[in-house]
């Protein structure tokens, strides 16, 4: 899969992620498997919820139904790496990440707005968890475990295009482009703000 459009496209993210990360996360590798099962358990729930909430937009049901199997495949190929190592999945940790990017999502006024924040919401988790598993993809030095955050890594990269898609399906796209920018900025700042952690996806 030739992913240079997709790398153009995660290079919209304006902050890119600390070079240290991946010295650290190699240290912590374990941690890391436990904290990325729980992104892919998270990202098949929200799928779910956002079908439940939005069944009405047919295009979306259709497009999302299959991303939550997709999901929730990738959340059984973590685990079984954690089982691999005789590991436990653990408790559920506070995403500080995601908290952050829910508290810039529009609570009120038109539904139109709320639906735009949610889908350019999930678009970034994708496109930050996409950037993450490029860098382990290129930087780890165990090659099993290179190519193994490779496919997410080109996962991602499609969730993070059909999040905007569908964003632009029923919302004017010049909106969509300008809330994105919005979006994108804050996302820098919350990224400047977190501590780089090497047992965090995010
Ligand atoms: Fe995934
Ligand atoms: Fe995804």
């Amino acid at each position: 899969m030739e992913l240079s459009q997709d790398t153009k496209n995660i290079l919209g993210l304006q902050l890119p992620t600390d070079p240290r990360w991946v010295n650290l996360a190699e240290m912590k590798l374990e941690d890391v498997l436990t904290d990325h099962a729980y992104c892919e358990q998270k990202a098949a729930t929200s799928c779910i919820s956002i079908i439940q909430k939005y069944s009405d937009k047919e295009e979306l049901v259709s497009e999302l139904a299959p991303i939550v199997t997709e999901e929730w495949g990738h959340f059984r190929l973590v685990l079984q790496e954690l089982k691999k190592r005789n590991l436990r999945l653990g408790k559920q940790r506070k995403d500080e990440y995601v908290n952050k990017l829910l508290e810039f999502q529009k609570k009120g006024g038109h539904p139109e707005d709320r639906f735009l924040d949610q889908m350019l919401t999930m678009a970034l988790i994708e496109a930050r968890s996409c950037e993450r598993f490029k860098r382990l993809s290129e930087g780890l030095e165990d090659e099993y475990m290179r190519n193994f955050y490779r496919r997410f890594m080109e996962s991602e990269a499609g969730h993070y295009t059909l999040f905007i898609e569908l964003a632009e399906t029923y919302v004017d796209p010049e909106k969509v482009r300008s809330r994105w920018k919005e979006w994108l900025a804050y996302e820098a700042e919350v990224m400047n703000g977190i501590e780089v952690r090497g047992d965090r996806i995010h």
